[in-house]
């Protein structure tokens, strides 16, 4: 139920002005990505989704920042509810997913999950990251079966990063990866 309200909340904000955008930022954690992206793109409406309560609550508040919307919701249900009311956001932000790295976690993966087909429908670009750079090859090759398009998995120079598990990553040396798709 908290994720209809979500959504309802959502589909509120965006009609209250014209964005030139839409941007998702799903799995938002503290929401430092998504403080980030509004900043970056202060014309456009910036939703940062997470299922923890108590990361979102963690997110450092932005003086006179009014494009960026913080929402408790499971992606796979805030994802379903866009796709079945025809949301289509410009960008896509799915930045450091749990791995779930274990063969037997293999459909928490988001492109071993169910909801996966959803994700070509519901944004133009999606955009991953990940220091899992088998997770990302994974993902493009799930994206090509659904798509019937491949991308490229590039390594990532961060100076500034996006978000704290960005951070935590670069600063322990760790090589990152991005991976950019469209449908
Ligand atoms: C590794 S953290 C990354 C957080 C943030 N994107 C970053 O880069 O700092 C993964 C986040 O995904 C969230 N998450 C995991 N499964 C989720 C789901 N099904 N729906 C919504 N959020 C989820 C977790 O609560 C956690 O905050």
């Amino acid at each position: 139920m908290h994720n209809l309200r979500a959504f309802e909340k959502f589909i509120e904000v965006e009609k209250r002005r014209e964005y030139k955008k839409l941007i998702l930022d799903s799995c938002c954690g503290t929401g430092h990505s998504s403080n980030k992206l509004a900043q970056s793109f202060d014309d456009s409406l910036v939703v940062g989704i997470d299922q923890s309560q108590a990361r979102l609550a963690k997110n450092p508040s932005l003086e006179g920042i009014d494009n960026r919307l913080l929402l408790r919701a499971n992606c796979e249900d805030f994802w379903r509810l866009c796709q079945l009311s025809g949301v289509r956001f410009d960008s896509h932000y799915i930045l450091y997913p749990n791995p779930w790295p274990k063969p037997e976690h293999l459909l928490r993966r988001w492109h071993g999950h169910p909801v996966f087909p959803v994700l070509s429908e519901i944004a133009s670009t999606t955009v991953l990251r990940s220091n899992w750079k088998l997770y990302l090859d994974e993902f493009n090759l799930a994206w090509q079966h659904l798509t019937g398009r491949k991308f490229k998995v590039e390594t990532l120079e961060v100076d500034d990063a996006i978000s704290l598990f960005e951070k935590k990553y670069n600063q322990s040396g760790q090589p990152l990866y991005q991976l950019v798709v469209s449908a």
